[in-house]
């Protein structure tokens, strides 16, 4: 089982040998590829790669699965580092008040947005939850997904909470996808806190950390720290409050405002930091001396219709910059990796090669999977993608909206 030779690669993209950090800066574009190769996968790891001319000595191995791939392309899996993947319904109505002239922020003041998203999480039991999210891991592994996050936030209430990282906990058992869960409580403030949002804080802080981590339900802790949702300060006491459960920061920061979340992000030694839509010198300093990773969510942009995340500016500074889906029902209703691929480049001017960095191996890191998965590397997990037949590897982000993933191969 999981002794797989793949022969004929047309390339091999993203072979990554000796490398133990984000690439941050120019090192984004460096994408190694080896023309006419062969990759060996034994018991669901990268044994070996090399030159069609030098592949010798494996057929012998008991169930060799062997695979031509000529003329195709073979990538490491994407590694989707934010995802709000459980939810309960989707919200093509906010989609059309937004075409009709309201704006995403406005839907969610009179209550629409996330609190919709909570309402209808509420209502769904917990099996049906699994069993539609399962089917959108489904679809994003065709669309060549090897790992994700995903968020609770949905909940907005002790139990529903811990309902949705129950899901997340379900499908990792479940799913083929290496998963990673991270509690985000703190997404927007129920109806009930409206007027003592501080008090909001405490139940995250107080009844809700403690329950996860007696279940062990989450790897990291996320706030939306935003106008009209969550202030500096109570992002800093959330934080503080995440780390004595040992649970580092991915958290939503400057995606309508600066208000100084990047540097609290930092400073609580966050993982990566994510939207970053709007972006000041002073953030860029802080990340520069950072180890955080900055992560931009170009679908988002595109579904919003706000900036783009300026990710030239961030590498031009030498940041570690990952991409991200975002997939969620209210400003990002897809999960396409190849799509965020096209967008980085056609809106964000990023290269292929930057792109596709920035989809595998640095998102591997912005999940702390760098060890195992996100590169073609000897002793790696073999999660990768074969492509369909493709002219070049540009082809990839340049012919937006088609699917290019023949086959995703994943070992868990
Ligand atoms: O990353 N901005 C906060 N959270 C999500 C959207 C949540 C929603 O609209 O349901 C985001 O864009
Ligand atoms: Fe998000």
């Amino acid at each position: 089982m999981g002794n797989i030779l793949i022969k004929n690669i047309k390339s091999l993209a993203g072979i990554l040998e000796g490398n133990a950090a984000p690439l941050r800066g120019e090192q984004l574009g460096k994408l190694e590829v080896l023309e006419n190769a062969y990759l060996a996968i034994e018991d669901g790891r990268i044994a070996d790669y090399g030159k069609m001319e030098d592949l010798a000595g494996i057929t012998n191995w008991t169930d060799l699965e062997v695979i031509d791939a000529e003329g195709k392309f073979v990538l490491p899996a994407f590694c989707d580092s934010h995802t709000h993947l459980v939810f309960a319904a989707t919200r093509e109505g906010e989609f059309v008040d937004r075409i009709n002239g309201l704006t995403y922020e406005e839907i969610g003041k009179k209550g629409g947005g996330i609190l919709n998203s909570a309402r209808r999480l509420a209502e769904m039991p917990e099996e049906e939850l699994v069993a539609s999210a399962l089917k959108r891991l489904d679809l994003v592994k065709s669309q060549g997904t090897g790992a994700i996050e995903i968020k609770s936030g949905y909940g907005l209430s002790v139990e529903a909470e811990l309902k949705m990282l129950r899901v997340i906990r379900t499908l990792k058992q479940k799913s083929d996808l290496t998963i990673k869960a991270t509690f985000l409580g703190a997404h927007a403030f129920p109806p009930a806190y409206k007027e003592n949002k501080d008090a909001y804080v405490d139940l995250v802080i107080n009844e809700m950390l403690p329950q996860i981590q007696k279940e062990n339900l989450a790897d990291y802790i996320d706030v939306f720290c935003e106008r009209n949702y969550f202030s500096p300060e109570q992002l800093e006491r959330i934080l503080q409050a995440g780390l004595e459960f040992d649970l580092l920061p991915k958290i939503h920061v400057n995606q309508f405002s600066i208000l100084g979340g990047v540097g609290i992000g930092v400073k609580y030694g966050a993982i990566s930091v994510d939207h970053l839509e709007e972006l000041d010198e002073n953030d860029i300093i802080e990340l520069d001396r950072s180890n955080t990773i900055a992560t931009a969510l170009p679908g988002c942009s595109f579904f919003l219709g706000i900036p783009y995340a300026p990710v030239r500016t961030m590498l031009n500074n030498n940041l570690a910059v990952a991409l991200a889906s975002d997939y969620n029902p209210g400003s990002t209703p897809s999960g396409n990796m190849q799509f965020v691929n096209s967008l980085a480049c056609i809106q964000m001017k990023l290269t292929p090669e930057e792109a596709l960095n920035a989809t595998t191996i640095n998102g591997a890191y912005a999940m702390e999977l760098a060890q195992e998965l996100g590169s073609i590397t000897r002793g790696k997990k073999a999660n990768i993608i074969i492509t369909k037949e493709m002219p070049s590897l540009h082809y990839l982000p340049y012919s937006f909206g088609e699917n290019k993933v023949e086959r995703v191969i994943l070992f868990k």
